[in-house]
């Protein structure tokens, strides 16, 4: 079997990623900038080391010489993400990433479809716990409903929990975005700057709810979602909510909170902390389809999902190019391999 190269191995969810091969049996190739950190997050394991900081082209290129895929998990994306796809595709691997950062997401697609598609190699960045079951579950939705849809609202519905200080420092790198202002909707056949959003609230999803009922307040937030969905859903609209009282946690996000922080949340403050994306399309005649998918350990989830991804690609013949999950994996095929880790999801039209 072919190595994946996991780069910011030392990070929180790096090594989780790193956990996450080892326990599928793939050989593991830890890159980063700080060796000492590497050797620790490889110990008790033969797998092996290269560093590479993210300036350094030569070693980045020799970092991922031999790999079949990368999988990054560098935090900030938006200030250290993209001289690890260009490398990536400059070395000829797959490449995913667990970013949840809308600008840096949109910029990967701007800035590297060609070469990627040049290079014969398939990039799917966002493939985290939001930006990739939300991908799947509202290509479902908008299948579901089976026309074009007027308006596509994705939400996500987490309740407030631990955030890891990688995490924390994203808040402040993207604070523009998470702040509230900025961020991108997609209207008549175009993205638009504005995280416009009609929706002041959303019905709570069947799957998820957890004991709540009615309606849950959500205002706009910059999701990875508007990005990648409109590329494989027909919508007139596409927008992004996050639940209201969590939004303000993101866009408060101080360097003396994120500096307080530990590394990331303990495993019991994991296995409680519950992740929840629905979709909510509605067509031309008001007939509506709603999705949703859930599951506990948003970082946890999100190595799974990461490692699923890239073992699909190295395993398949995906097309080339930057690529939204949903135009690359088929998605009640690749929802129903996370359900073993406690993913539930469902999709429902009227009537
Ligand atoms: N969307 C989602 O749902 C989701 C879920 C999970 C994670 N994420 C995202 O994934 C990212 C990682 O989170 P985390 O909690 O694992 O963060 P973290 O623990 O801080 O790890 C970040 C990694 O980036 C490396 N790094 C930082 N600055 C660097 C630089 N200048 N040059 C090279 N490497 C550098 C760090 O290296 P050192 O180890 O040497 O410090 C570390 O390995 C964050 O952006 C987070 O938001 C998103």
């Amino acid at each position: 079997m072919r190595k994946i190269a996991v780069y910011g191995a030392s990070g929180f969810t790096g090594r989780l990623v790193v956990a996450e091969l080892a326990r599928r049996g793939v050989p593991v190739v830890l890159v980063g900038r700080d060796e000492a950190r590497l050797r620790r997050a490889a110990e008790g394991s033969d797998a092996e080391v290269r560093v590479a900081g993210v300036g350094d082209r030569a070693a980045l290129a020799a970092a991922f010489d031999g790999c079949a895929a990368v999988v990054n998990c560098v935090a900030p994306f938006e200030s250290f993400g993209e001289p690890v796809v260009r490398a990536a595709v400059a070395a000829g691997c797959h490449y995913v990433d667990t970013t949840g950062e809308q600008s840096y997401l949109k910029r990967v697609f701007d800035a590297f479809s060609e070469s990627a598609r040049k290079a014969g190699v398939t990039v799917v960045p966002a493939l985290a716990d939001d930006g990739g079951p939300g991908d799947l579950i509202a290509h479902l939705t908008a299948e579901a409903l089976g026309e074009e849809a007027e308006s596509l609202t994705i939400a996500d519905l987490r309740l407030p929990g631990g955030v890891s200080r990688g995490t924390a420092r994203t808040a402040l790198a993207n604070r523009r975005l998470w702040g509230g202002q900025g961020g991108l909707h997609w209207a008549d056949g175009a993205w638009r700057e504005g995280t416009v959003a009609r929706a002041e609230t959303v019905p709570v999803p069947e799957v998820g709810a957890d004991g709540e009922t009615g309606e849950l307040k959500v205002a706009p937030f910059a999701l990875p979602g508007v990005v990648t969905v409109p590329r494989h859903v027909r919508a007139r609209r596409v927008e992004t909510v996050m639940r209201a009282e969590v939004v303000p946690l993101f866009g408060g996000v101080t360097e003396e909170f994120a500096a307080a922080l530990p590394e990331g949340p303990d495993p019991a403050a994991r296995a409680v902390a519950r992740w929840l994306m629905a979709v909510y399309a509605v067509g031309g005649d008001g007939r509506w389809a709603r999705g949703a998918v859930t599951g506990t350990d948003g970082y946890g989830l999100t190595a799974v999902i990461a490692v699923e991804g890239a073992l699909r690609l190295v395993a398949g013949e995906p097309a080339p190019g930057v690529l939204a999950p949903a135009q690359v994996f088929e998605p009640a095929d690749f929802l129903a391999a996370l359900e073993p880790h406690g993913v539930r999801w469902s999709v429902r039209a009227e009537g």
